[in-house]
């Protein structure tokens, strides 16, 4: 066989992680390609004093690695969609293969990047993407290549959870928690993409997209993040029997395809609730095979290498006897794709968590209760607190039954009018995840 060439680009957490799994694993990689898998360039415009990339060839300019006639296959790892695109381009253009880690590419530019690499009879692939070390996509894609998936929900932000374990089991506060995911290496350049939710409706997209055979289409996504989330909702939940989590949700309905990312209270019994740290995970809901669960590490260098070694090998062993790769970017080709309605948020319907501060004085309950009754909501659960010492006003939580969302805006509103109620009202949906 002969051996398969790749060139990385980027040596930050993900590419120095990279590079040390190939070094590290390189027989198993050779034994498992069924060729020798060959690092014979690097692109990066610093050092990293972290790794030393020896004899291999280094190039401060990245796309001499996109020229370079002896890559087969070039390992994207610089992050963001500026110069990642024109490098993935010039990449598939000159016939190489590309692996990325790259949610925010895939998502933005999937269609048209998964395009070209056709038109040029090459392929990309993007399991470092989701999940980090977790082999999502190629369980959507292959594993579970037999079923109708009729839903997806997972923890897909390793940053978020781990900021909400940290705040529920040891108190901390949200920035302390922050600070920590950045110093650990899980937090993107940018961490509000991780707590505004912007990096779980990237890896949301390319979930939805092989599981439904619908196009990339990460403008559709509703995203809200965690930065509102407080310890007192947190507690509250718990009291209620729920954990506070940061889902990802794709579903398939009669009216079309939910694509949201938000905050959910999740039943402290279901194994999601108990993912904790920087862990991932997804269930899966297949017509077949029923409910499946994927877990493990989110982010971190080595667990992320984990996936972007396993497309390479995966590209390596068809590269090495001289075959085009035959497993679609998607799971099917652009004549399977179909363009699915996305349903609008405000037709979405779940059970709602509501906090609110009310007066502390006859009639206020009343006129909360009348609110939830004109609008047609279903009360499940209702606790009122005693007030605090000297306080005239008293914590109100409410756990509604499923409702459609702008019928709930529209009791938020009537509510938060009244003369008891003061401030403004948070709101968490739930998620019973009985399918
Ligand atoms: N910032 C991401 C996370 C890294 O925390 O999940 C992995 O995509």
């Amino acid at each position: 066989m002969k051996p398969v060439n790749v060139g990385i680009c980027g040596l930050g957490t993900v590419g120095s992680g990279t590079f040390k799994v190939l070094r590290d694993n390189a027989d198993i990689i050779e034994a498992r390609a069924q060729s020798a898998v060959n690092l014979v360039h690097i692109g990066s415009r610093r050092d990293n004093p972290g790794c030393d990339p020896g004899g291999i060839r280094v190039s401060r300019d990245i796309f001499e690695v996109a020229r370079d006639p002896e890559v087969d296959i070039l390992i994207e790892l610089i992050g963001g969609t500026t110069d990642a695109k024109h490098l993935v381009e010039a990449a598939l253009r000159s016939g190489k293969h590309v692996v990325t880690a790259n949610k925010a590419l895939i998502a933005e530019y999937g269609n048209e990047l998964i395009a070209l690499a056709a038109q040029h009879n090459v392929t990309v692939r993007f399991e470092a993407a989701v999940a980090g070390g977790i082999p999502i996509i190629k369980a959507l894609r292959e594993g579970l290549a037999g079923n109708r998936i009729q839903w997806l929900v997972g923890i897909i932000n390793g940053t978020g959870n781990f900021i909400l374990t940290e705040m529920s089991e040891k108190g901390k506060q949200f920035s302390v928690a922050l600070a920590e995911a950045q110093a650990l290496g899980y937090a993107e350049a940018d961490p509000t993409f991780d707590v505004e939710g912007i990096d779980a409706a990237h890896k949301l997209v390319i979930m939805a997209s092989i599981a439904f055979g619908m196009p990339l289409q990460f403008s559709q996504v509703y995203t809200e993040g965690i930065s509102r989330i407080t310890p007192q909702d947190i507690d509250y939940a718990r009291e209620l029997g729920y954990q506070i989590k940061h889902l990802g949700v794709a579903k398939q309905t009669d009216g079309g395809v939910e694509l949201r990312v938000h905050p959910t209270l999740i039943p402290q019994q279901r194994l999601l609730a108990n993912v904790c740290g920087v862990m991932n995970a997804v269930l899966v809901e297949g017509s077949a095979v029923g409910p499946t669960l994927y877990y493990g590490a989110g982010a971190g260098a080595e667990a992320t290498a984990s996936a972007v070694v396993a497309d390479i090998v995966d590209l390596a062993r068809d590269l090495a006897v001289d075959q085009i790769p035959q497993v679609l970017p998607l799971g099917v080709g652009a004549d399977a794709i179909k363009e699915l309605p996305v349903i609008a948020i405000e037709n979405v319907r779940n059970p709602w968590y509501l906090r609110m501060e009310a007066e502390d004085r006859p009639g206020v309950m009343s006129q909360v209760a009348s609110v939830f009754s004109d609008n047609e909501i279903s009360i499940e659960a209702l606790i009122q607190k005693a007030p605090a010492q000297d306080e005239t006003r008293v914590p109100v939580i409410v756990l509604t039954n499923a409702t459609q969302e702008c019928n709930l805006q529209k009791a938020l509103r009537s509510l938060e009018a009244l003369d008891g109620v003061t401030g403004e009202i948070a709101g968490i949906r739930v998620e019973t995840l009985d399918g």
